[in-house]
């Protein structure tokens, strides 16, 4: 394993839609274990793909002291709203209050490609979402309310 270089606001690499994972090898489980260590490396709490300059649709996230790894990830339900301050391991210090909604379902597959549903809500459903916009080149700074 090995902690890798999270990719800062300006890198083109962030903007791009990331590509779905189809093959479930070892080659993807060595991408998944280096992105929980660089995200615990960062004291994050999620980490998509393309932050360590991977295109592919893979997010890891440590939430309520719950551990997911979400391959290839779907929103299938949104509903309600709710405002809060985001940051991101890619903006920096940047801080900035973001409409999401109050409660996601999302449908994904683990690291074997075995297929899941998870429904969150409030901070869990607005980490799904902010990772998930990663993986289609959008940060949180697009999306601020002043
Ligand atoms: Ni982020």
């Amino acid at each position: 394993m090995a902690v890798r270089e999270v990719l800062q606001v300006g890198d083109d690499l962030l903007r791009k839609t990331s590509k779905e994972v189809k093959v479930f090898d070892e080659k993807l489980e060595d991408i998944i274990d280096d992105m929980w260590e660089t995200m615990y490396a960062f004291n994050g709490m999620g980490l998509a793909g393309p932050q360590v300059g991977i295109l592919k649709r893979i997010v890891v996230m440590d939430v309520n002291n719950m551990r997911l790894e979400l391959v290839n990830p779907v929103i299938l339900k949104s509903e309600g709203v709710d405002i809060e301050e985001e940051g991101c391991l890619s903006c920096g210090k940047i801080r900035g209050k973001v409409k999401r909604p109050m409660k996601v379902t999302v449908k994904a597959q683990d690291r074997y490609g075995y297929e899941f549903t998870i429904t969150g809500e409030k901070y869990l459903a607005r980490c799904l979402c902010h990772e998930i916009d990663h993986l289609n080149g959008v940060l949180f700074i697009d999306k601020t309310i002043k």
